[in-house]
């Protein structure tokens, strides 16, 4: 067997019978026991990534292998998946330990009554639900009904669990408390989990990588903390990160980097992170707001517009450009709406794209 490629997704296609090319080609693979997250904006196809690896939907090109064995001809019920949809889909008219012994006691498998009940009693208590197990879901709380629905899809112990944007109706507290409740959960229960979320912090929270999407296309397939130093292009680098990334239309010409009031040596530029060759053209200059800060001198003369306090930190707003920019410093730094300020960029830590997304920098 082969642990690191426990999952193998090879040049997947798909195109809808209306002719939308959902997904472009996408290639990626899962290690053993990891925990996955497949992030990108609406849109983008996860879910149909995720009805391609359960079997809900045949992709129009393309492989998929679990442990070495190609299964796109497989039916859904003998893929061994575990898959959590994004509305629950509990069975209203059963209790929560009839709806979490379900997937025993039907099919060609289907166990007696007894054992049904002690697998499903094992997975209440790993998901907590132990208590309601004579409930309805009707009478249970969002956070309550996602944990039967974990629990639904973890007693045919699975191979590989499949999870559809589960925290997207709780509350932003919960979510907090039941993605971690998630991970630690997977961790004791050793299953292969893609886990599926359009919100970029919940994925750095949780995934031991991202896959990032966009338009059907891989961006980036990466540990979380590449997001933030090394995105691969300019989509990558303003998905990911709050507050978002700061980006200044430039031009670069005998050796300057122009913007509309500043000015940067390509002499100062850390050689070794250039990309290519830097040619003379128009690009995009993004640095991050806590890579442009206040300071004595600097590249960027701001009036402050606006300043908004995040917990522990702050965020300094300021009009480059005709558009609002942002710089991020802690609350010792002593500036207030309507100073003027230098502020000064990490020029290691800037990147610099093509007009088209591309990095160079
Ligand atoms: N049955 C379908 N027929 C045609 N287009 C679809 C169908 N299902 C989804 N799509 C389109 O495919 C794209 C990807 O959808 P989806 O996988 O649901 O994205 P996500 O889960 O990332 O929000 C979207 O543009 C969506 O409108
Ligand atoms: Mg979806």
């Amino acid at each position: 067997m082969n642990e690191e490629q426990f999952v193998q997704v090879k040049h997947l296609k798909m195109i809808y019978d209306n002719g939308h090319e959902a997904i472009k080609d996408v290639s990626f693979n899962v290690k053993k026991g990891d925990l996955v997250c497949l992030l990108g904006p609406s849109g983008c196809g996860k879910t149909t990534i995720l009805n391609m690896l359960a079997g809900l939907l045949t992709p129009t090109s393309g492989e998929i292998l679990f442990d070495g064995k190609n299964v796109v001809k497989v039916q859904p019920k003998d893929r061994e998946i575990g898959y959590v949809f994004q509305n629950y889909a509990l069975y209203p008219h059963m209790t929560v330990l009839q709806n979490v012994m379900f997937p025993l006691t039907v099919g060609k498998n289907k166990i007696s009554k007894e054992e049904a009940k002690k697998i499903a009693e094992k997975y209440m208590a790993l998901t907590q639900i132990t208590e309601l197990k004579d409930q309805k879901p009707s009478n249970l709380s969002g956070g309550q009904q996602q944990r039967v629905a974990i629990a639904r899809a973890l007693v045919m112990e699975p191979k590989i669990l499949l999870m559809d944007e589960p925290l997207s109706n709780l509350d932003a507290r919960l979510r907090l408390k039941i993605r971690e409740e998630i991970r630690t959960l997977v961790k004791e229960v050793g299953i292969t989990t893609l886990f599926v979320t359009h919100d970029q912090e919940e994925a750095l929270s949780i995934g031991d990588k991202i896959i990032l999407f966009n338009n059907g296309v891989i961006q980036q397939d990466d540990e979380g903390q590449n997001f933030y130093l090394e995105p691969n292009n300019h989509f990558v680098a303003n998905f990911v990160g709050n507050p978002v990334i700061d980006n200044f239309e430039v031009e670069v010409n005998d050796g300057l980097i122009k913007g509309s009031d500043f000015e940067i040596k390509v002499a100062d530029l850390d050689q070794k992170r250039l990309k290519t060759e830097l040619s003379a053209g128009k690009y995009i200059l993004s640095v991050r707001p806590e890579n442009i800060i206040p300071a004595e001198t600097g590249e960027i003369k701001a009036l402050i517009t606006d300043v908004e306090l995040i917990g522990r930190e702050r965020i300094l707003k300021f009009d480059y450009d005709g558009k609002q920019a942002r710089s991020l410093v802690d609350l010792e730094t002593p500036i207030k709406t309507g100073d003027q300020t230098c502020l000064k960029m990490r020029l290691d830590r800037i990147f610099l794209f093509t007009a088209d997304g591309k990095r160079v920098y």
